[in-house]
């Protein structure tokens, strides 16, 4: 992952933690209403994928396992990971992209609220994402996948040979030439993988995605309803579709790209198709970015208007991330695909503990803070969720009574310990285990690998009911919280 240049490493300190009198009298721990949802408290567990699926994409005991371990904690709200609309073979990517679908997704939402008491609300993460190919091996980039175009030949002076020598003869260029002959799609589908883009119109499959798209997102809202969620998030952040489409390099010719209106319009009718199939009463928010990170990328003035936006047409919350693009991804090792994670946009998206002088805790605090100050100016009370590198109950309880934002994100921390909750709530806040910011975990996601922590995957491995990652090195869940000290 990209570092920054400074290279200061930082250690996540808690000097005090609350007593029980004053987190019961807290904001954090204070309910909130989202939409027709009542939350028990403000704190919240952000989308995160922990390939606990399998290639059907369905809920398996592991999924169920993971999530019930994350309501033990008994947040006020869990985001069930990304999770496709269509159809298609994605990996072990969970999905709900058709009805066989629920009745997994049911187990899913009952195993949460036997864990939590019923103090927990499910919502889940809807995505949809372009095709993307791993990186190719040159030779048979240059055999079989690059199409031979007039321009390929006369810059090689081979207008009428076979295609087989057109492809010998640039498979045999140095990389400086081959970067002057191909196009720039070509030569970034060489170094990266081929991806498509929102801007790729020629494609008709592209060009359709404000027809395809509302109808797809709408069906897998009315299934997580059916299924028993209590809200669906739109996935319209990172390096996704939809975050695409919202993006200042979003250029689409059709009415869906070029400025902030035409850009925020497909993410707008696929809110407007979720909300006529699911009702007026359902919980229906988005997540997106406070700032891509990305040259010529949307900023914090952008998202301010897609906030308004949003608000304006009726989400019942909005969740604010930030970074985690494509278009600074390093560079992937030959078979692999790009990681939308590994490069400045996606520190800012995860920050770690090797840090600049800003340091990685609550780096998106304050974009957050604009983006809901333009909000309630703009004359509406839409719950605005922030997350990024929160972990003490201080720096949340602040940020609230600040009013930077109404809900807190704790995605890492969680991971880190699903009980910060409790702990935190009963006054046994010394207890909590505090994220390191190491990103051993996304690591982890960045390989495809089950999700774990570095602070308890190798605890009590050799008890007999602990279930195993796959390498068999590493447990699957957290460690249940020993409440002696209770
Ligand atoms: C392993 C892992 C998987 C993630 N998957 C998702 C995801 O599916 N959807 C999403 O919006 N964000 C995802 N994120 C980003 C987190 O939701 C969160 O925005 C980010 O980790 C910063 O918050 P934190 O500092 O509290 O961890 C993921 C993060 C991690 C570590
Ligand atoms: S592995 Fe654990 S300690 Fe490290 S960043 Fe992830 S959650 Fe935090």
């Amino acid at each position: 992952m990209w570092k920054p240049h400074q290279r200061i490493k930082y250690q996540t300190e808690v000097a005090r933690w609350p007593a029980k009198d004053v987190t019961a009298t807290s904001k954090l721990f204070a309910p909130i209403n989202v939409g027709s949802l009542a939350l028990e408290q403000r704190t919240w567990i952000p989308a995160m994928v922990p390939w606990r699926s399998n290639e059907a994409g369905e809920v398996t005991q592991d999924v169920i396992d993971w999530y019930a371990r994350f309501a033990q904690g008994k947040p006020g709200a869990i985001v069930v990971e990304a999770t496709g609309i269509r159809d298609i073979p994605s990996g072990p990517l969970l999905r709900i992209s058709d009805d066989r679908y629920i009745e997994g997704l049911k187990k899913l939402v009952d195993a949460v609220n036997q864990a939590s008491e019923g103090q927990t609300r499910l919502l889940i993460q809807l995505i949809d994402f372009l095709n993307i190919r791993r990186r190719p091996d040159p030779a048979k980039y240059f055999d079989r996948f690059l199409i031979i175009t007039p321009e390929h030949r006369q810059a090689l002076n081979l207008n009428d040979a076979p295609e087989a020598e057109v492809r010998q003869a640039l498979a045999s260029l140095s990389s400086e030439t081959l970067e002057t002959i191909l196009s720039a799609r070509e030569w970034d589908a060489l170094q990266f993988g081929a991806r498509d883009r929102v801007t790729d119109i020629k494609n008709p499959a592209v060009a359709d995605l404000p027809q395809t798209l509302p109808p797809l997102f709408a069906a897998a809202a009315v299934r997580a309803k059916t299924a028993g969620f209590d809200g669906v998030e739109l996935h319209y952040a990172h390096a996704y579709t939809m975050s695409s489409f919202l993006s200042a390099t979003n250029t689409r010719t059709d009415g869906y790209g070029g400025g902030v209106k035409e850009r925020a319009r497909l993410p707008l009718e696929v809110y407007e198709a979720v909300r006529g199939s699911v009702g007026p009463d359902y919980t229906v928010g988005c997540r997106f970015l406070s700032d891509e990170i990305i040259n010529q990328g949307s900023g914090i003035d952008d998202a301010c208007s897609f906030a308004q936006a949003f608000a304006a047409a009726g989400m019942d919350f909005l969740s604010l991330s930030r970074g985690g693009k494509f278009d600074d991804a390093k560079q992937p090792r030959v078979g692999a695909a790009a990681y939308p994670y590994t490069g400045r946009s996606g520190y800012e998206c995860m920050p770690a503990y090797l840090s600049d002088e800003q340091g990685p805790w609550g780096r998106n605090v304050e974009p957050v803070a604009k983006i809901r100050t333009s909000v309630r100016e703009a004359g509406f009370t839409t719950p605005i969720v922030t997350a990024g590198g929160i972990y003490s109950f201080d720096q949340a309880e602040a940020l609230l009574t600040d009013e930077k934002a109404d809900i807190v994100g704790f995605a890492r921390q969680a991971l880190a310990d699903p009980d910060w909750f409790e702990k935190v709530r009963t006054g046994h806040g010394s207890e909590v285990m505090l994220c390191r910011y190491s990103n051993y975990c996304e690591g982890l996601d960045q390989k495809h690998k089950q999700v774990t922590c570095e602070l308890w995957d190798r605890e009590k491995l050799d008890d007999n009911s602990v279930i195993l990652a796959t390498d068999g090195r590493r447990r699957l869940v957290a460690p249940p919280w020993s409440r002696d000290s209770r």
